[in-house]
């Protein structure tokens, strides 16, 4: 049971398309209600779930690729329609920013959000197009910042193997190379102390291994916030 006095836990998963992130989030989320922790779980974009997993209670959350700009984004992403690189990343950036006062307001009440993807996935995806990371990063800055991301590491040959890449717009193997190399870059700076820690903690997990095992991996880290934060939410890189 969370500690009253807590706010819950901002963890968010990251990882290349076919990592297996929204797989461990389902995991996690059942594990955490199992154990009685209020637990919700955000997904940016939103996604074009499977029936099963769409009905799940998981996702009473609005998801966000229904919102106008979920709309833009999900049209993008399956080559329905065109846009320049920075206003594609901007729509990626105010997605987040549209829903980032309910976020802030189920944390303050005491729910654990477990979000799949966040402000990572926006630079690593559009500064491995050539955009500046420096760029990339600032219409991110300020918004609630988690206290831990999982980084699910998979090779993208290993991803691929997962079967269907190839869908949208990202999921090329070329690409995923490109992408895992700005999470790394990002990785290392999160870990190294160099930057302040309004990022939050950052893991990088194995995903390469089997479900099972990455998801006992992942508790580990999960269960010491399990029963709530002590402490107001940072904000991204400010
Ligand atoms: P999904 O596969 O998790 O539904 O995400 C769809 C794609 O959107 C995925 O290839 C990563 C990409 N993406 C961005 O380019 N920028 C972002 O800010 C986010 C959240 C996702
Ligand atoms: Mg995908």
């Amino acid at each position: 049971m969370p500690d009253s006095k807590k706010r819950g836990a901002f963890i968010v998963i990251e990882g290349l398309d076919r990592s297996g992130k929204s797989t461990q989030a389902a995991k996690l989320c059942e594990r955490l209600e199992h154990e009685d922790i209020p637990v919700k779980l955000q997904k940016f974009p939103g996604t074009c779930l499977s029936l099963s997993y769409a009905k799940s209670t998981y996702f009473a959350s609005v998801p966000d690729r229904t919102t106008t700009i979920g709309k833009m984004i999900d049209s993008y992403l399956r080559s329905e329609s065109e846009l320049d690189d920075h206003t594609i990343h901007l729509l990626f950036s105010a997605n987040r920013w549209e829903l980032a006062n309910s976020l802030e307001k189920t944390l303050n009440a005491g729910t654990t959000v477990l979000c799949d993807r966040y402000a990572f996935s926006g630079i690593a995806f559009s500064a491995s197009k050539g955009l500046s990371y420096e760029w990339c990063r600032a219409p991110d800055v300020s918004l609630p910042a988690p206290d831990l991301t999982l980084f699910l590491d998979i090779t993208p040959e290993k991803a691929k193997e997962r079967g269907g890449y190839g869908e949208e717009r990202y999921e090329k193997e070329e690409t995923q190379r490109r992408v895992r190399q700005v999470f790394a870059r990002m990785g290392e700076e999160m870990t190294s102390g160099s930057q302040d820690s309004s990022h939050g903690q950052w893991i990088t997990v194995d995903a390469g291994r089997g479900v099972d095992i990455v998801a006992e991996d992942i508790w580990t880290h999960i269960r010491p916030l399990a029963s709530g934060v002590s402490g107001p939410l940072n904000r991204l890189w400010s």
